[in-house]
C-alpha cells in the first residue's frame, strides 16, 4: 500500500494546535451555541429552565454536564422543523434519517453549516489520504440520507473530481471504477464487500484496481473487516463517522498514517462519554455512550445529544484532537442473550477469523421455547465445497469462547446472506411478542 500520509503543512492549524488552544476555542464556541439554542429554540429554553440552568452558567467546559440531554424523541416530537434556530428561509437544505417506522427525523442546515460540513468532510478525506485532484467515487446513497451529498460536497471542496454514483447497480459500480480509475472510494463497508464480490464475478482482480483508499462508515465495522478489505483491494481502509442529527459524515475520522481510532473534529463538536444507564459523564478512556454538543451549527444546534453509539475517548495521536475508539455498536443493536450483551461487531470478528466462511453475516433473534435464541447466518466461501461442517463447528466454538454465548449457526450457499447497498441489516428480530 502506498504511503498516503498528508503533508503537515496542508492540515488546518487547529488540527495540531495545543490542547489549551483547542479548549479555549471550544469554550468560546460552546457559550455561543448554548445561547443560540436558548434564544432561538423554544424546546431548549423550556428544558433549560425546567432544569434550572441558563447559558450564563457555563463558565468552564465541565459545566456542560449541568445541562440537560437531547434525545432522538425530541427531534420526532418537533417534526418537521421545530428545532430549527433560524427562520425557515435561512435553511439552505434539509436531510432526514430513515426511521424504521413512522416519521423521519429532520435536520436543517444554513449555507454556513453546509460550508462547514464540506470543510470537515474535506478534512476527513485529507486525513484518509485523499489529495486534491484525485478522482473520488461516491457510492453512499444520495438523497435525504446525509452520506452521498455530505461526501460529495467535501470532495468538491477538496478539489477532487467527484463521481456521484450513489448506491446500487453493483455491476455498473465495477465498470465505472475500472474505467474512471478513482483513487478514493466512499461507501459503507458492507456495500464494499458487495462490490468486491462483483469484481470476482467479473473476473477482475481487485488488487489491480486504481483504488488506494476507501473511506468507510455509516455502520459499525471491525479491524478484522479492515484487514479483509485492505488485503482484497491492496488499499487503505479508513473509518469515517457521523450522524445526521449532529451533521452527517465527517464528525470524526481516522488518520491513514495511524488508523488507531477516529479523531473527533473538536473545533466543531464537543464530545462526552456518559454511562448509558445513569447519564453521568465518565472519564476519558472509559466505555460508554457518545454524546455530542455542536459548537458552530446555526440551523439546528444540538445540546448534549445522546447518540446511543458505544465508544470511549482517547488522547490525540496523529492530531491533537481526541480520538473516539471504533464504535462497538449502537445500544439499540445490542442483543442481550440469556444475560450476556452481544454486539454484531463481536460476531463479525469471529466470522472473519473462521476459515472457509465469507465475510457476510446476519443475525436472527428468535424465540425457542420461552427463551431468546440467536441464529448466525453465514455462508461458505465461493469454491469451498467441503468444510462447512467444520466451519460451523469452529465458529460456534469461537463465539462461545470469546463472546460467551451459545448460538445456532447456519452455513448457507455463497450469496445466501442478504446483500446491502447501503447500511447492512445485521439483526433481524423475529421473536414472538408478548
Ligand atoms: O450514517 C452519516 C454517515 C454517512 C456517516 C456516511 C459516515 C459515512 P445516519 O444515517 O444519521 O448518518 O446514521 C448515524 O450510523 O449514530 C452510528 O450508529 C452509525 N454510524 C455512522 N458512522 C459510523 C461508523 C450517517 N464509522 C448512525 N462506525 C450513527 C460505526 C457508524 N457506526
Amino acid at each position: 500500500m502506498k504511503d498516503l500520509t498528508p503533508d503537515r503543512s496542508t492540515l488546518d492549524p487547529i488540527e495540531i494546535a495545543s490542547r489549551d488552544e483547542i479548549e479555549a476555542l471550544q469554550l468560546e464556541r460552546l457559550k455561543w451555541s448554548l445561547r443560540h439554542a436558548y434564544d432561538n429554540v423554544p424546546m431548549y429554553r423550556k428544558r433549560f429552565e425546567a432544569h434550572g440552568v441558563h447559558p450564563d452558567d457555563l463558565k468552564s467546559l465541565s459545566d456542560l454536564a449541568k445541562f440537560p440531554f437531547t434525545v432522538k424523541a425530541d427531534l420526532r416530537d418537533s417534526y418537521p422543523f421545530g428545532l430549527f434556530a433560524v427562520p425557515r428561509e435561512r435553511i439552505a437544505r434539509v436531510h432526514a434519517s430513515s426511521g424504521t417506522t413512522g416519521k423521519p427525523t429532520v435536520v436543517g442546515y444554513t449555507q454556513q453549516d453546509i460550508d462547514n460540513w464540506a470543510l470537515l468532510v474535506a478534512r476527513s478525506m485529507r486525513a484518509s489520504g485523499t489529495r486534491p485532484g484525485d478522482v473520488v467515487h461516491v457510492a453512499y446513497g444520495y438523497g435525504l440520507f446525509t452520506g452521498g451529498l455530505g461526501a460529495h460536497y467535501g470532495a468538491e471542496k477538496m478539489g477532487c473530481t467527484v463521481v456521484p454514483v450513489s448506491g446500487g447497480m453493483t455491476p455498473r459500480q465495477v465498470m465505472l471504477i475500472s474505467d474512471f480509475r478513482p483513487t478514493t472510494i466512499m461507501v459503507t463497508p458492507s456495500y464494499m464487500l458487495n462490490i468486491l464480490e462483483q469484481f470476482h464475478r467479473q473476473g477482475i482482480d481487485p488488487r489491480e484496481s486504481s483504488l488506494e483508499v476507501g473511506i468507510f462508515g455509516a455502520e459499525p465495522w471491525t479491524n478484522a473487516m479492515r484487514e479483509e478489505v485492505e488485503r482484497a483491494f491492496d488499499m487503505h481502509a479508513v473509518d469515517i463517522y457521523g450522524l445526521s442529527e449532529v451533521m452527517g459524515p465527517g464528525v470524526s475520522n481516522e488518520c491513514v498514517e495511524t488508523k488507531d481510532g477516529l479523531h473527533v473534529w473538536e473545533d466543531h463538536f464537543y464530545p462526552e462519554i456518559v454511562d448509558p444507564k445513569t447519564g453521568v459523564p465518565v472519564p476519558d478512556g472509559e466505555m460508554g455512550e457518545l454524546v455530542f454538543t455542536t459548537l458552530t451549527k446555526e440551523g439546528m444546534p444540538l445540546v448534549r445529544y445522546r447518540t446511543r453509539d458505544m465508544s470511549r475517548l482517547l488522547p490525540g495521536t496523529a492530531r491533537s484532537m481526541r480520538r473516539m475508539e471504533k464504535i462497538t455498536g449502537r445500544s439499540d443493536d445490542m442483543i442481550i442473550l440469556r444475560g450476556v450483551n452481544v454486539f454484531p461487531t463481536q460476531i463479525e470478528e469471529q466470522v472473519l477469523a473462521t476459515d472457509g466462511l465469507a465475510a457476510h453475516f446476519q443475525l436472527n433473534l428468535y424465540t425457542k421455547g420461552h427463551m431468546d435464541a440467536l441464529k448466525v447466518h453465514v455462508e461458505a466461501e465461493i469454491g469451498d465445497s467441503g468444510g462447512r461442517a467444520e466451519a460451523k463447528r469452529a465458529l460456534a466454538e469461537r463465539i462461545k469462547g470469546v463472546v460467551g454465548v451459545t448460538v445456532e449457526i447456519e452455513v448457507g450457499d455463497p450469496g445466501s446472506v442478504p446483500r446491502s447497498e447501503g447500511k447492512a441489516v445485521r439483526v433481524v428480530d423475529s421473536r414472538t411478542k408478548g
